[in-house]
């Protein structure tokens, strides 16, 4: 049994997802199961929806 999921917004930082979560396509269906992870919200990853550490050289605010 996973732990329920939580999400972090980290000042001027990305977006901590903590425990597991479904990525799910249009339609519905699972395409992916992840656990523990960063999501891009600065725009500036190379790695989108994931966070790289970009938003650091970046300067990101937010
Ligand atoms: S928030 Fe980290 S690369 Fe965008």
């Amino acid at each position: 049994m996973s732990d329920r999921p939580k999400i972090f917004v980290k000042p001027n930082g990305s977006i901590r997802v903590t425990g597991e979560v479904d990525f799910v396509d249009a339609d519905g269906k699972v395409i992916e199961t992840k656990e523990n992870f960063s999501l891009c919200r600065c725009g500036q990853s190379k790695e989108k929806p994931f966070c790289d550490g970009s938003h650091r050289d970046a300067g990101f605010q937010g």
